[in-house]
């Protein structure tokens, strides 16, 4: 005898193994880094040693700077704000300027901003002193690697010359 076909039952099913591979796609890109190149590397390394890189996490997460900033390519849940991402900024920055940067008052001296009021990079002077030097330390040790640089130079030559 032929079992009956409770199409209901077909239909919630197909519409929960949807939801389910939608769902795990998502969590998927959420911890994926949006660059990496063909050997699945990311262009992006620290120099820190383990004890500057845990006290420098450590104050990154404390002090929500993720809520505006991406590191190691990885959109934060919790951010809410477009600032730039501080992968490599040890290539762009070195760790005096970082420093001056964390300590000033009135951060938009050092570098002007675009942002909302609210968007802006916040001061942290009012850090005690050696926090702001693990912080410029660890921000400093943030590099980029050759090859990216080099990827990006080429792919923006491209763009402008055509070649
Ligand atoms: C409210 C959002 C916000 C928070 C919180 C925040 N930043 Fe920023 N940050 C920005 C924005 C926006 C900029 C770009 C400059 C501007 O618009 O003021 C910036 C710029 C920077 C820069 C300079 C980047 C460059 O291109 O030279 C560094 C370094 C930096 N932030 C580090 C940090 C660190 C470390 C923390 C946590 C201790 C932090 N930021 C917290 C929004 C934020």
């Amino acid at each position: 005898m032929l079992a009956k076909i409770n199409w209901m039952t077909v239909v919630n099913t197909v519409i929960l193994l949807f939801a389910g591979a939608l769902i795990v796609a998502i969590v998927q890109s959420m911890g994926k880094p949006s660059v990496q190149n063909a050997n699945n590397e990311l262009p992006f390394y620290t120099t820190a040693d383990p004890d500057l890189e845990r006290a420098g996490s450590d104050l990154y997460r404390s002090l929500q700077c993720r809520n505006c900033h991406t590191i190691w390519s990885v959109k934060s849940v919790y951010q809410s704000v477009p600032a730039p991402s501080l992968d490599g900024i040890g290539s762009l920055r070195n760790e005096e300027w970082l420093y001056r940067y964390f300590s000033s008052e009135n951060p938009q001296e050092i570098l002007p901003s675009r942002m909302k009021e609210k968007y802006k990079m916040p001061s942290f002077a009012s850090l005690s002193e050696k926090e702001r030097k693990v912080l410029a330390a660890y921000f400093a040790s943030l590099r980029v690697k050759d090859w990216y640089l080099d990827e990006t130079i080429s792919a923006e030559q491209k763009k402008l010359t055509g070649k």
